[in-house]
C-alpha cells in the first residue's frame, strides 16, 4: 500500500515476471506493527547503550551511544573563521568556514579525492594525504582567516570514536568501506596532529566530531535550535541531545549532576551510531539478498541497519534483486551485464534515476528507464523491453522504500527517547531533524516516504511536531563550530 501505484501497461507485465515482483514485494515489506516492533528494540538498545559501556561480549548487543562532549548547542550568533575538515562520505572535503553571526556562514571548500588503495593501506598514509590536502588547500586556495584563527581547525571524522574529551578520540572500528591497518584503538586527533606536524603545516586540530554531531551544531546555528543531525548519506547515523542524567554509564554523582544542572551543563550530544542496530539480528527482517551483501562487505555482521538504508549499500541490495530476477528469467530475458554483474556496480544514484528518470526528452517513463539500463549498467537495448522497464523501476522502488521506512524507525526512537511523544505539547514547540546526505538531497521522495512510516509509528498528531530541515553541508559548518566552541572554552579557561 505504500509502494506508488505501478503506472499504466503495468496490467502487460507477464505473469511470471508479476509473480516474482510480489514475491519481492513480500519480503521487503515492513508492516505497520513492525514498524512499531523495531522502534521498540530501537530504544531498548538505545537505553542500553546510555548505561553500559560495551565489553567483547555484548559489543555488538547494543548501539554504542557515544558521548560527543558537546554541551551547548549553537544560536546562531557565534563568530570567527575556522578550518574544518570532513572525512567519511565521499569525499574528503578542507573548508574554510567563516561564521558571520545572524546565522549566517560562508565557505570555501575544495574536496580531494580518496582512493581505494589509502582507504586499505596504512592508516599514516591517509592522514599524510590528509595533511597534504590542507596543506594545499592553504597555499592554493588561501585563507582570510588572521594567524591566530588559522590555527584552528575542526575535524569531522564520520566513524565510531570513543570520545574522551572534545578534541580527542580513539578509533572503535572502521565502517563504510574503510579498513586502514593500524588505526584501531587510536587516537584520531593524534594521527591527523602528528601528520600536519611532520609537514610543518601550522593548524591545530582542536575539535573531533562526527558528522551527525557536526549536522546538529550546524542546523541549530541556522535555526537556534535542533533536537538531532541525522545523516542518511554513504552512511546512516544520528545524534540528539540528551539529559545528562541519563547517560548513567558516565558514572556522574549527584552532586555532580545538581551542579551541572546550575551551570546549564545537563545535557550533551551522542552520537548514536544507530547504523549498528540490531547487528544480532533480532527484530530486522533480513531478505537473503541483505545477506549476500553482509557476507561479501568488508565488515560481515557489523551495521546492520546501515545496510538496509544508506546509500553504500541500497544500491547493491537492488542489483542482488535484479540478478535473481535475471536467474530466475524472468527479466532481460535472462542476461545481465558486465555492470550488473560487478560488486558494487549499481550505484546507489542509478536508483534515483530509475525511479525518476530525468530525461524529459523522451517519449515516456520506459523510454526514459531503458535509457538508463543501457547506459548506466550497459545492458544491450534488445534484452529490454517495456515490462522490464517497469520491473527494474520497481525493484529499485521496492528496496528504496524499505530503506526510507527503516529511516523513520531511527527518527521515531529518537521523538520517544527525547519526550517528543508526550500528550501535553504545546503546539508552536517543534522537533527539528537536520538531516543532510545524498538519499536526503537526491533520493525521490525520501522525506515523504519517511513521513508516511513515520505517521504509521507516532499517529499523525505527533508525526506533525516532527520539522526536517535539510542541513546541507552541515559537518563542514559543524565542525567550525565545534572548533569555535572548542577555542570559547579555553579563552574562558585562560580568562
Ligand atoms: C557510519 C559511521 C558513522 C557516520 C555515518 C554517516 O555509520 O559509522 O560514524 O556518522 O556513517 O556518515
Amino acid at each position: 500500500h505504500y509502494l506508488l501505484p505501478l503506472p499504466e501497461g503495468a496490467d502487460k507485465l507477464p505473469s511470471n515476471l508479476a509473480m516474482a515482483l510480489r514475491d519481492v514485494e513480500q519480503q521487503f515489506d515492513i508492516s505497520t506493527d513492525k514498524l512499531k516492533e523495531i522502534t521498540k528494540q530501537m530504544l531498548w538498545e538505545y537505553s542500553k547503550g546510555l548505561s553500559e559501556l560495551p565489553t567483547d561480549e555484548t559489543r555488538d548487543t547494543f548501539v554504542p551511544m557515544i558521548p560527543s562532549y558537546l554541551q551547548h548547542v549553537p544560536h546562531g550568533n557565534e563568530k570567527g573563521t575556522y578550518l574544518a575538515l570532513d572525512l567519511g562520505g565521499t569525499n574528503l572535503r578542507v573548508c574554510e568556514v567563516e561564521l558571520l553571526g545572524d546565522s549566517k556562514w560562508r565557505m570555501k571548500q575544495q574536496k580531494y579525492k580518496v582512493s581505494d588503495a589509502l582507504k586499505v593501506g596504512e592508516v599514516t598514509a591517509l592522514f599524510d594525504y590528509i595533511a597534504g590536502s590542507v596543506d594545499h588547500f592553504l597555499t592554493e586556495i588561501g585563507t582570510s582567516a588572521t594567524e591566530d584563527e588559522k590555527l584552528h581547525l575542526g575535524f569531522t571524522f564520520s566513524f565510531p570514536v570513543l570520545q574522551t574529551a572534545l578534541a580527542a578520540g580513539t578509533l572503535i572500528n572502521w565502517t563504510k568501506g574503510f579498513e586502514c591497518k593500524n588505526a584501531i584503538g587510536k587516537d584520531v586527533v593524534q594521527l591527523l596532529q602528528d601528520a600536519l606536524d611532520r609537514k610543518h603545516i601550522h593548524v591545530r586540530c582542536s575539535a573531533l566530531v562526527n558528522d551527525t554531531c557536526g549536522t546538529l551544531m550546524a542546523a541549530a546555528y541556522e535555526r537556534g535550535d535542533c533536537l538531532c543531525g541525522g545523516i542518511f548519506g554513504t552512511g546512516t547515523n544520528g545524534a540528539y541531545v540528551e539529559s545528562i542524567d541519563k547517560l548513567t554509564k558516565m558514572g556522574y554523582q549527584e552532586a555532580e549532576l545538581e551542579q551541572n544542572r546550575k551551570n546549564g551543563l545537563d545535557k550533551m550530544v551522542v552520537n548514536t551510531e544507530w547504523g549498528a542496530f540490531d547487528n544480532e539480528r533480532i527484530t530486522l527482517p533480513f531478505t537473503i539478498f541483505d545477506s549476500r551483501v553482509d557476507r561479501i562487505s568488508i565488515n560481515p555482521r557489523k551495521q546492520a541497519f546501515e545496510k538496509m538504508i544508506s546509500g553504500m549499500y541500497l544500491g547493491e541490495v537492488t542489483r542482488n534483486v535484479l540478478l535473481h530476477l535475471v536467474d530466475s528469467q524472468v527479466l532481460f530475458k535472462g542476461y545481465s551485464s558486465r555492470a550488473l554483474n560487478a560488486h558494487y556496480g549499481l550505484d546507489t544514484a542509478i536508483m534515483s534515476a530509475l525511479e525518476s528518470p530525468s530525461d524529459k526528452s523522451a517519449a515516456d517513463a520506459s523510454s526514459a528507464i531503458r535509457q538508463v539500463l543501457t547506459k548506466e549498467l550497459d545492458l544491450s537495448a534488445s534484452l529490454i523491453d517495456e515490462a522490464d522497464c517497469l520491473a527494474a523501476a520497481r525493484v529499485s522502488e521496492i528496496v528504496g522504500t524499505r530503506g526510507c521506512r527503516l529511516s523513520a524507525t531511527a527518527i521515531a526512537a529518537t521523538v520517544i527517547q527525547t519526550g517528543g511523544d508526550a500528550k501535553e505539547w504545546d503546539s508552536s514547540k517543534k522537533l527539528v531533524f537536520g538531516l543532510d546526505g545524498s538519499l536526503v538531497e537526491f533520493y525521490p521522495r525520501f522525506e515523504q516516504r519517511v513521513r508516511d512510516a513515520l505517521r504509521e509509528i507516532l499517529g499523525e498528531e505527533v508525526e506533525k511536531r516532527v520539522e526536517i530541515v535539510l542541513a546541507k553541508d552541515g559537518s563542514g559548518v559543524g565542525a567550525a563550530l565545534c572548533a569555535q566552541a572548542a577555542q570559547a572554552m579555553e579563552q574562558k579557561g585562560a580568562a
